[in-house]
């Protein structure tokens, strides 16, 4: 019998030597467009946090103020003893802002992923799911042992192939997909995949992780910027990238959060969100709404980092969103222009390796309150370091 201490010992070693040990960067300061790591200032392009909510004095003014009056935390379930006014509260603001009918709040993306996923589908049914779909997604899947079928990366014709083969196998067709894609920036066909829901009477999931807050005009999302959000199903998203606070959410129909209420398991048997969460949250959202000022600054972002990466002929995957992608071929080459930006440039800019992709790469996000001397100083940077393609 294998020794439980070896096991993770050989584990261990097994994992740095691939190259694949990972450690946390602990940062002393506020989160922002500069944050304060062993003791020196950085510039922050790794983080999700695209408006700088995480650090805004209204969120933090809103929490001290709910704090005051509701505590801390939320002291169980919301179906035994955690409910507060300020839960739904939020949870009406999400529905008004996305134009749904109801919403409800688990305490991350990844709690409202694998909750919606895994009680609404079972082994009757068949989930469509594109291959760089987020890991929450992945999991769901596996939590509702529903039948699994992968289609490529945004291919359309990979999914239909996949439809037409399998349709009338199953009770439900479900076809999911994140609306931007966190490791590649990268946008799913989502008139497309509205297209094939209706030519197959599919159900169709779409996660906003990355565009809530972000796309749309009052930052509702990219189903919205494109006219469709009506015509999703389930709308999921999180309340910890562009909103600055942390939980997760899934918008729809009254039924179907009814239905997750006394189905979820992971928001039935989880502690309703702390106040401070809930309370950010809410204020988050009422910026959200207007923060066209705000989303302004990041798309004008986007656009100037994307012209100024291309002049540099990076080796860059296409990114339709703030995530910028440099591929490498090792895992070596991206840690260690990683840590090289960090040491010497002052630059937080995150290697992710396998698993959580395939191919190598340093992930770069834009945020609105980054200047452009500031995206000129890692453009410099990264092209002092890399060489181009
Ligand atoms: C596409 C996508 N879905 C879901 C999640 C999970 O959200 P959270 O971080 O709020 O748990 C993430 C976060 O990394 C994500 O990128």
């Amino acid at each position: 019998m294998t020794d439980f201490y070896n096991f993770l010992a050989e584990n261990i070693k097994q994992i740095k030597q691939n190259n694949l040990y990972r450690q946390f960067k602990v940062l002393s300061s506020r989160p922002g467009p500069y944050v304060e790591y062993n003791g020196k200032k950085v510039m922050q392009v790794s983080s999700n946090n695209y408006l700088g909510l995480a650090g805004d004095v209204r969120l933090e003014q809103a929490v001290i103020e709910s704090v005051k009056k509701y505590g801390v935390g939320s002291t169980g379930s919301r179906l035994i003893s955690g409910a507060r006014e300020v839960h739904a509260q939020l949870e009406e603001k999400i529905a008004e802002l996305k134009g749904v009918q109801r919403a409800m709040v688990f305490s991350s993306g990844y709690a409202a992923n694998i909750g919606a996923l895994s009680a609404l589908f079972d082994e009757n049914d068949a989930v469509y799911s594109d291959k760089l779909n987020h890991a929450s997604i992945i999991d769901g899947i596996k939590l509702s042992k529903a039948n699994k079928y992968i289609y490529n990366h945004c291919d359309i014709n990979s999914l239909e192939e996949l439809l037409i083969k399998n349709q009338h196998k199953h009770r439900l067709n479900v076809i999911v997909s994140d609306s931007i894609f966190s490791m590649d920036g990268d946008r799913a066909p989502l008139l497309e995949l509205v297209k094939l829901k209706e030519k197959y009477g599919a159900v169709l999931f779409i996660d906003e992780a990355h565009s809530f807050g972000i796309y749309g005009h009052h930052g509702e999302g990219l189903s919205h910027e494109l006219g469709i959000s009506d015509k999703i199903d389930i709308q999921m998203g999180t309340l910890s990238k562009a909103a600055g606070s942390e939980g997760g959410y899934i918008a729809g129909s009254s039924d179907l959060i009814e239905y997750l209420t006394n189905k979820s398991r992971s928001f039935i048997y989880s502690t309703a969100p702390a106040i401070p969460c809930i309370a950010a949250s809410i204020k988050a959202v009422e910026i959200i709404k207007t923060a066209h000022d705000l989303r302004e600054k990041l798309y004008v972002n986007i656009e100037y980092l994307k012209m100024r990466l291309k002049e540099h002929n990076f080796d860059l995957i296409p990114s339709e969103s703030a995530i910028f992608c440099i591929k490498f071929n090792n895992i070596e080459q991206a840690c260690q222009i990683s840590e090289q930006l960090l040491e010497e440039y002052n630059i937080m800019a995150s290697a992710i390796r396998p698993p959580t992709v395939d191919i190598p790469r340093i992930r770069i996000c834009a945020m609105a309150l980054h200047k452009k001397s500031d995206l000129d100083y890692l453009v410099k940077s990264l092209s002092e370091m890399i060489k181009p393609n």
